[in-house]
């Protein structure tokens, strides 16, 4: 992978594509966290007197929704960064180039969201072009959209030969794939969320590679049931169960990761922080009552194997955190990691949500800002937008 100390930049246009995806309030940012991991980049770019082109898709448009606009993400930027930040009205065409080319030295452009343009998301190659057509070189910071082939970051990589990926894509690559390939021991992957469909993959990699995986939140309940313990009411779809029969029997066999489930559960009698509520000293859910939470004796074993990892991977939360009575198993595990002696990478999305909630968010040695990407990083597949700057 070319990195930014092999690319000439002084005085060149360079097109930047970060995961300015952020949650926005009442047309504010709310959360600027992707924003600020993509400023040592900027920065250094700034520095060395490159002419900067910022790009980012923000959340899923149908068509050109005005409260999708990249506009407070770029006024963000400005006061972040200092920098004199222009917004574009658009993400191609004659007037951005015109001000791509007036950019002086250590200024940002920041293009209108990708996503306005239909051809982004089909790896359209005309609109491939019409992005390269705005820079001399090209920059990929975007880790969390690193797993889409979309026009900005791959197929733009086929008109702009000069390219490189920036110090935040570079990091996250090298963490995720360096705690896979040579991690302290024991290695410890703790997963939750809802679904075992979506983290199947990092368990099947997991099963390979850890020493232990812990398994909570809503996730466990196909594991237990498949086990031929009642689930009650909590969170189990049918289609989990065959998926955690598989997992459960691939742990048996010699030289697997061992996979441990909880023994205590928190109920609640509907999914609201209004919940009528109980603790469960163990896993057979009665009728009326769902799983919300893993219980304080799973949490202490959990926080206990924490503590003795070498490496620790944590993506998904114990169970729902956004309600507070049923938020003490997430903070328990987010304390635990954040504590631990050893390597402590957590995968983004509702770990990251979970380790900010609690302050916890700068206690680890790497958060990543990559949801889907991280996954599937771990799971082992190759990501375009990182191929391509090969
Ligand atoms: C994310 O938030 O995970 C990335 O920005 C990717 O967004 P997408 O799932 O809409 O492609």
């Amino acid at each position: 992978m070319r990195t930014l100390d092999d690319l000439e930049v002084q005085g060149r246009r360079v097109l930047v594509r970060v995961d300015f995806n952020v949650p926005l309030h009442d047309g504010e940012v709310a959360d600027d966290t992707r924003i600020r991991a993509a400023l040592p980049t900027i920065e250094e770019l700034r520095e060395r007197g490159a002419r900067i082109v910022l790009a980012s898709h923000l959340g899923r448009p149908k068509d050109r929704e005005p409260e999708l606009s990249l506009r407070p993400v770029a006024d963000r930027l400005a006061e972040l960064s200092g920098a004199d930040v222009t917004f574009a009205p658009g993400v191609v065409g004659d007037d951005v180039r015109a001000l791509a080319d007036n950019l002086a030295p250590g200024d940002i452009l920041v293009l209108e969201n990708l996503r306005y343009e239909p051809g982004e998301t089909r790896n359209d190659d005309r609109l491939a072009r019409a992005l390269a057509g705005l820079a001399d070189a090209y920059v990929d910071d975007a880790f969390g959209a690193a797993h889409r082939a979309h026009a900005s970051t791959e197929g733009v990589t086929h008109h702009l030969r000069d390219r490189a990926a920036g110090l935040l894509l570079q990091r996250e690559v090298e963490t995720l794939t360096g705690i896979l390939s040579e991690p302290a021991r024991p290695l410890v992957a703790v997963v939750g969320g809802a679904k075992v469909t979506d983290k199947l993959g990092v368990l099947d990699r997991f099963l390979e590679l850890a020493d232990t995986i812990l398994v909570g939140g809503a996730m466990c309940f196909p594991f237990l049931r498949a086990q031929g313990h009642e689930v009650g009411d909590s969170l189990c779809a049918a289609e989990d169960l065959e998926p955690a029969r598989r997992v459960l029997e691939a742990a048996r066999e010699d030289g697997r990761a061992r996979l441990e489930l909880p023994s205590d559960l928190v109920l609640g009698d509907r999914f609201a922080a209004e919940a009528e509520k109980r603790a469960l000293d163990g896993v057979d859910v009665p009728d009326g009552w769902m799983g919300l939470d893993i219980g304080p004796k799973t949490a202490e074993r959990y926080a206990e194997v924490i503590a003795r990892a070498g490496t620790v991977f944590w993506n998904g939360p114990m169970g729902a955190f956004e309600l507070e009575p049923f938020a003490a198993g997430t903070r328990a595990v987010a304390e635990a990691v954040a504590a631990a002696p050893g390597t402590t990478v957590v995968g983004g999305g509702d770990s990251a949500a979970a380790l900010e909630q609690f302050g916890l968010a700068d206690r680890v040695t790497h958060l990543s800002t990559g949801g889907g990407a991280s996954l599937e990083l771990i799971e082992g597949k190759v990501l375009p937008g990182v191929e391509a700057l090969a």
